[in-house]
């Protein structure tokens, strides 16, 4: 079998993550890892075994053999290493969010479609199995007609002025646009439906945080002991956010998102009401689904996918009571990606440019709406 090759930009938490679900796939090889320095992309290319390491990702896009690189490094490199991948023919799957500005997210959409590649934004919390379960049985009408869609994604890591990352410095939303959009996504892709108008507020506690002289990868910045060396930094971006929305006449939802609220280490919860039963999910259990009846006991629905409606079975590749967490959510995206690389043609069932611009957007109306304390029509 002849394998695709590709490259991996960025050394960090996610680098890793991409990697080994890549390398789950069978018919990928990693080839090469671009890293911010020699050093660092030597580094890691030894502890995870990958020939090939550079200090400047535009090397690797001059290799032909490699097809589609995966860009796991901060947001505010994911425009310019994309439309250069694109520029060289290659395929992307590109880290959320998708860019810094809705207007570059427009260009690298534009872009992969003029030179035909494929493209995915990695909101890839869609791929658990409970969930497409639950995106099926809400289409089969086994909740009736959905009322209310609320929930939360909250952590914990950067609770204290002593936690730093690079999130907390880039862009103009830190919390919404990290992990308020993956729900927001989800929200969306589960129900089918879209967010319409919205009303937020965000808020930044920490107004400076300290800034270790020296540098933190993600979730490993976790301080147990302060930095004894530091910068005091001035914060914009929020620590916490809510928001109330309306998906068209009927719906109507609320969501709070935190990276300040001690003991939720990374806590996505959705609840879905309508006008038959409930359903909650709740991502630090990501195998169970409870579904709520009023005229009779509620269930906790334990994953199984033989008795998953047929469109959700192939998001689950274990049997039931074998847990499949959230490194399985980038094996799934990125099984079905490589599908589309290597059939033309093959439905686009995963997350694409075209949704990361959707969060962008929201994103923006999410800050405008903080801005005037009012509803933004999306
Ligand atoms: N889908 C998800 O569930 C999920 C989870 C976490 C992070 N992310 C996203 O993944 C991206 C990376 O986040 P992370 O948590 O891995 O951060 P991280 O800080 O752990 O890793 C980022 C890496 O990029 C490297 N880097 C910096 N400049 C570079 C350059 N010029 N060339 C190559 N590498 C460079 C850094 O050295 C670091 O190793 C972000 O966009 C983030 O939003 C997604």
């Amino acid at each position: 079998m002849k394998k695709i090759k590709v490259a991996i930009f960025g050394t960090g938490f996610m680098g890793r993550v991409h990697t080994e679900s890549l390398r789950r796939l069978g018919n990928i090889e990693v080839v090469g890892v671009a890293g911010s320095t020699a050093q660092r992309a030597r580094k890691f290319a030894d502890e995870v075994g990958i020939e090939r390491s550079v200090g400047d990702y535009r090397e690797l896009l001059e290799d032909r053999e490699i097809e589609a690189v995966h860009i796991c490094s901060p947001n505010a490199l994911h425009y310019e290493m994309t439309m250069r991948s694109l520029e060289h023919g290659k395929h992307v799957v590109c880290e959320k969010p998708l860019a810094s500005t809705v207007a570059e997210a427009h260009e690298m959409i534009a872009l992969a479609k003029t030179k035909g590649l494929a493209n995915c934004t990695l909101y890839n919390i869609r791929s658990y199995p409970q969930l497409q379960n639950l995106r099926r049985m809400l289409e089969n009408g086994d909740l009736g007609d959905i009322r209310i869609v609320q929930g939360a994604y909250s952590q914990d890591w950067l609770l204290f002025d002593t936690d730093w990352n690079w999130r907390v410095d880039s862009g103009s939303s830190r919390t919404f646009a990290d992990i308020g959009t993956h729900w927001c996504d989800l929200a969306e892709h589960v129900t089918g439906l879209k967010i319409t108008s919205l009303c937020a507020d965000l808020q930044t506690f920490m107004k400076t945080r300290k800034r270790p002289k020296g540098s933190v990868e993600t979730f490993k910045g976790k301080n147990l002991t302060p930095p004894a060396d530091f910068d005091e930094v001035a914060i914009n971006t929020e620590d916490f956010g809510s928001m109330i929305f309306k998906m068209g006449d009927v719906v109507r939802g609320s969501m709070t998102t935190s990276q300040v609220s001690a003991g939720r280490k990374n806590r996505l919860f959705l609840e879905i009401y309508g006008t038959k039963a409930s359903a909650v999910w709740d991502g630090e259990r990501p195998e169970e689904l409870w579904i709520g009846h009023r005229n009779r006991s509620s269930e906790l629905l334990i994953k199984d996918s033989t008795i998953f409606p047929e469109a959700a079975q192939s998001y689950s590749d274990l049997p039931g009571g074998h847990s499949e967490g959230y490194d399985a959510t980038f094996k799934q995206t990125f099984r079905r990606f490589y599908r589309t690389v290597t059939e033309r043609g093959a439905p686009i069932e995963y997350p694409t440019f075209e949704d990361g611009l959707r969060q962008l957007t929201l994103v923006d109306a999410v800050l405008e709406s903080s801005k005037q304390q009012s509803w933004i029509r999306v």
